[in-house]
C-alpha cells in the first residue's frame, strides 16, 4: 500500500478538513505532516461544528487511527483543549498517536512570534502568532524540544534553559507583553496552564509514528496524509517570505511522516472555485470591489484559527498548475462552487502579464508587477439543475481539467459532510 496525500493547493482554507471527512471511510490511518496549530480544519457532521488545528480530521470516523507525525509542531495546550472538546463526540484518547519526534511550541515561541512580527511593523507577515517561526527555527538550528523529551529525567532543565534563552531574547528586543494575550491568557498564566498540559500529554500515545505509519503500509492498510496550510504559503516555493516556516507540498510528508517517496500514491488537490488569502503578500487575482466583499460573505470568509476576514478573489489557474506540478497531483478536488452561485459570469486567470510579457510561469518576484489575464465563463445559478450538475458548472470544471490536465475527483457545495458529490473511485 502507499500514503495518498490530501493538500492546498492556494494560500490555505480551501476545505481540507472536510474533505479529509468524507474521505476517511476509505483510510484505516490519518495522518498530520506538518503545521501546528496556525491551522484551523473546520469540520460539519451530523449538526455538530468543529474546528481542529493540531488533531488529524480522520478523528470522528470509527477504527481510524489518527497520527500527527514528526513534522508537526505541538502546543500541548492547544492540543488538550482540542482534544477535550473533541472528546464529546468520539473517544480521541483510543485513535490518536503523537510522534516521539514531533517539536514542542513553548510559551515564549509564541512570545517570540509576537516580538518578532511587532518588530517588523508594516512589512509583518500576518503571522497566526501560535509560535510557529520560531519553533521551526528552535528545530532546525537544533535547539528544538521534542515530545520524546517530556519523557526524559532532564525535561524540566531543558525547558528552562530554551525559555530563559527566549526570554533574553524577547527582552533584548525591548519589547513589551504585558499585554500579550496568549488563548486569553497573560504570558505567567498561559505558561502555567501549558505546563499543566504538558502532564497531561505524557498520558497520550506518544510513539514512533514512523513505524505506526510504514507497518500500516505493509499490512496492506491505507493512509492519508492531511497536509495544513497550503501550496503557495510553502517555505520554499511559496510567496516567500509571506509564508509559513514547514513544507507543505507533498514532499513534506514524506518528511513529515518518514515516508519514502516512493510510497507516495495518490495526491489530492484541493482548491477552492475562486480564492482566499489571509495575512500579508502579494495575491494577484485579489478583489478589492463589492464582488470580493460579496465572496466573503457567502463563503463565511473569515480565518478559523485566527477569525481574521480572508481576502477574496477570483480562481488563478497559473498558481494552481504551478502547484499541480510541485505536488505531483493526480486528482482534483474543487471546493465551495456553491459560494459562486448566481454569478452570470465567472472569471479564471489564465496567465501573467508582467512588464508586458504574457507568461504562465512563476517568476522568482511574486509581487505588483503582476497583472492577470483573465478568462470569463458562464456562471452557474445552483450546483445542480434537475438532478444533474449545472451545465455551466460542469463547463467549468472542464475547463480546468483541461488547463490542468487532471480530471476532478470531487466537488464540494457546502460545508457539511453529505454536501459532496463524488466522481469515480
Ligand atoms: P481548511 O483549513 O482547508 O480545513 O479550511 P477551513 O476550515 O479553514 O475553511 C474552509 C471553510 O469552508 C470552513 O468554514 C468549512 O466549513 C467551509 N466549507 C468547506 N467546504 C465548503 C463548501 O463546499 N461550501 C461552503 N459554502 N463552505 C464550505
Ligand atoms: P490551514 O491549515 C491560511 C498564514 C498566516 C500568515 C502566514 C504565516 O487552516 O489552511 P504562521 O502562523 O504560519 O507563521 O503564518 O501563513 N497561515 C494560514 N493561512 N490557512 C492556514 O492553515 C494558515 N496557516 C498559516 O495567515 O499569512
Ligand atoms: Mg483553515
Amino acid at each position: 500500500m502507499k500514503v495518498d496525500v490530501l493538500l492546498g493547493l492556494q494560500w490555505g482554507d480551501e476545505g481540507k478538513g472536510k474533505a479529509v471527512d468524507v474521505l476517511t471511510p476509505h483510510y484505516d490511518v490519518v495522518a498530520r505532516f506538518q503545521g501546528g496549530p496556525n491551522a484551523g480544519h473546520t469540520l460539519e457532521f451530523e449538526g455538530h461544528k468543529m474546528v481542529l488545528h493540531t488533531i488529524p480530521s480522520g478523528i470522528f470516523r470509527e477504527n481510524t487511527k489518527n497520527v500527527i507525525g514528526n513534522g508537526v509542531i505541538i502546543d500541548p495546550y492547544v492540543m488538550c483543549q482540542e482534544i477535550k472538546e473533541a472528546s464529546q463526540y468520539t473517544d480521541v484518547r483510543s485513535k490518536l498517536f503523537v510522534s516521539l519526534k514531533a517539536n514542542l511550541i513553548l510559551p515564549t515561541h509564541r512570545l517570540l512570534d509576537h516580538a518578532n512580527e511587532a518588530a517588523m511593523g508594516s512589512k509583518k507577515i500576518g503571522s497566526t502568532l501560535k509560535g510557529i517561526g520560531p519553533t521551526y527555527t528552535d528545530k532546525t538550528a537544533r535547539n528544538g524540544i521534542r515530545v520524546g523529551d517530556l519523557l526524559l529525567p532532564d525535561f524540566d532543565k531543558k525547558y528552562r534553559a530554551l525559555r530563559d534563552a527566549h526570554l533574553r531574547r524577547v527582552e533584548s528586543m525591548g519589547f513589551d507583553f504585558s499585554d500579550v494575550r496568549m488563548e486569553g491568557m497573560s504570558f505567567a498564566d498561559y505558561e502555567q496552564a501549558w505546563l499543566a498540559a504538558v502532564e497531561q500529554l505524557r498520558g497520550y500515545q506518544l510513539v514512533s509514528t514512523e513505524y505506526l505509519v510504514n507497518n500500516a503500509l505493509a499490512d496492506g492498510h491505507a493512509v492519508l496524509a492531511e497536509g495544513a496550510q497550503g501550496t503557495l504559503l510553502d517555505v520554499d516555493f511559496g510567496t516567500y517570505p509571506y509564508v509559513t516556516s514547514s513544507n507543505t507540498i507533498t514532499a513534506g510528508a514524506c518528511s513529515g511522516l518518514g515516508v519514502a517517496p516512493g510510497n507516495i500514491g495518490r495526491v489530492f488537490g484541493l482548491f477552492k472555485a475562486y480564492c482566499t488569502r489571509v495575512g500579508t503578500g502579494v495575491f494577484p487575482t485579489e478583489l478589492f470591489d463589492g464582488t470580493g466583499e460579496y465572496m466573503r460573505k457567502q463563503g463565511q470568509e473569515f480565518g478559523a484559527t485566527t477569525k481574521r476576514p480572508r481576502r477574496c478573489g477570483w480562481m488563478d489557474l497559473t498558481l494552481l498548475k504551478y502547484a499541480c506540478m510541485l505536488n505531483g497531483v493526480t486528482d482534483l478536488i474543487m471546493m465551495k462552487v456553491d459560494v459562486l452561485n448566481g454569478f452570470d459570469k465567472v472569471k479564471v486567470c489564465t496567465d501573467y502579464q508582467i512588464d508586458g510579457q504574457v507568461t504562465r510561469e512563476i517568476p522568482f518576484r511574486i509581487d505588483e508587477r503582476i497583472q492577470p489575464v483573465y478568462t470569463e465563463l458562464e456562471g452557474w445559478k445552483q450546483p445542480f439543475e434537475s438532478g444533474r450538475l449545472a451545465p455551466a458548472l460542469e463547463n467549468y470544471l472542464h475547463f480546468v481539467e483541461e488547463y490542468l490536465g487532471r480530471k476532478t475527483y470531487i466537488v464540494s457545495y457546502g460545508p457539511d459532510r453529505e454536501e459532496t458529490l463524488v466522481f469515480g473511485k
